[in-house]
């Protein structure tokens, strides 16, 4: 009996093995797209404003048709604040969830750790918001529609001395557990030489740190005209209430890390003033644009923010990139991806931070860069960017 049952379970089996075999890949339903952003953790802070983006897109997108007429589908893997959890992330959407392409990871930290596992995996990875010198260069699968440090940075700095003239004095902070924030405070570092500006006093902290009365008591000490921060929105925005509880008067520049709306309820009042340089404006005049604008505005009833912009615009680069595959979901997905990364690459696009494209190595051409500097109203919970350049 044993040896019957055992009979017929392999004819079963080898018979399913012809089955498959022969069958044709099936048709994909949706397209799958991953985002791996910080949904958790501090770092959520600016996940969260990515996450919006990119269902933004996911609805524009399916509702046009999707792409040749199969929607996308977007599946989502939390990558928490760490390299751990955004390298785990990658791994799961492209092992188990079989993605085309990722969107992700938030900070540059956490991509020189996982994009490298998708670059040796031959999924492409367009990176929404790492800014650090070296993203591209990871691998020939990863690009980003986040323009880098040196092109945003140095724009803060022309416009406070356009309002300043006078300031000579520059201390700087810099969070020296980020990539992103090491790299960014190079460029503002430089900046503020070849502006013939004296570098007073160079202060360094941690992401996780809440407490910066140290770094500040030092700092002051040099009596700065004014002081640039470099790192994300928790510790940023504590560094920048400890400094005005302190006293500090002069004006503040915050990097890229600080450049969300989700910075006003931790340095309230105290975010009023501070100077960021921006990859995005909420006033270019172009239908896609406007149409991204809109969708936000329903949701928020506030402008879109430039995470939610460029998290949008790598979506959108991913839908039209397979737009220009041809039959893509008959192809087999490694066959998709790497067709996939070659139209990315390719192509240009009209998206809501203006017309981009990319170099052979993946990194982001754009033209377009604004500051804004942040208005709190009188009860200090809301506030606003208001760009001025
Ligand atoms: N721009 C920041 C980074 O690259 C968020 O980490």
């Amino acid at each position: 009996m044993r040896k019957i049952s055992y009979f017929l379970a392999l004819c079963l089996s080898i018979c399913l093995g012809i089955i498959a075999c022969q069958s044709p890949t099936p048709e994909m339903k949706a397209i799958p797209i991953g985002i791996a952003v910080a949904q958790t953790s501090n770092v959520a802070l600016l996940g969260q404003e990515q996450v919006l983006g990119a269902k933004l897109a996911e609805t524009y997108f399916n509702d046009r048709g999707g792409v040749q007429g199969t929607p996308i589908k977007l599946v989502f893997q939390d990558t928490g604040g760490d390299e751990q959890g955004a390298s785990n992330a990658f791994t799961t959407l492209i092992n188990q969830d079989k993605v085309v392409a990722i969107v992700g990871p938030t900070l540059s930290q956490q991509a020189f750790s996982a994009s490298p596992i998708a670059d040796r995996a031959g999924v492409p990875v367009i990176a929404p918001s790492n800014t650090a010198k070296g993203i591209p260069q990871i691998g020939k699968f990863v690009s980003r529609v986040s323009a880098p440090v040196t092109a945003v940075a140095p724009k803060a700095i022309e416009a406070v001395l356009q309002k300043n003239p006078t300031i000579k004095r520059v201390a700087v902070f810099y969070a020296q557990d980020d990539a992103f924030s090491k790299s960014e405070t190079e460029v503002f570092q430089k900046t503020v030489k070849e502006k013939n500006l004296e570098l007073v006093t160079v202060q360094t902290f941690q992401t996780k740190d809440t407490d910066f009365q140290t770094q500040i008591t030092n700092a002051l000490q040099f009596k700065p005209d004014l002081v640039i921060i470099s790192g994300l929105a928790a510790d940023g925005g504590n560094l920048v209430k400890q400094l005005r509880e302190l006293d500090y008067k002069n004006p503040i520049i915050g990097g890229n890390g600080l450049n969300t709306s989700n910075l006003f309820s931790v340095c309230k009042q105290f975010c009023d003033g501070i100077f960021i340089a921006q990859a995005y404006s909420p006033e270019l005049d172009s239908p896609i644009n406007k149409a991204f604008r809109s969708l936000y505005e329903q949701q928020k009833q506030q402008v879109p923010p430039q995470f939610t912009a460029q998290a949008f615009t790598a979506v959108q680069v991913i839908v039209e990139a397979l737009g220009k595959v041809e039959n893509p979901t008959s192809l087999p997905l490694e066959t998709l991806r790497e067709k996939l990364n070659a139209a990315i690459l390719a192509n240009s696009y009209d998206t809501p931070l203006g017309k981009i494209s990319f170099t052979p190595e993946g990194e982001i051409v754009q033209s377009q860069f604004y500051v804004a500097q942040i208005e709190m109203d009188s009860s200090g919970e809301k506030g606003r960017f208001k760009f001025i350049s």
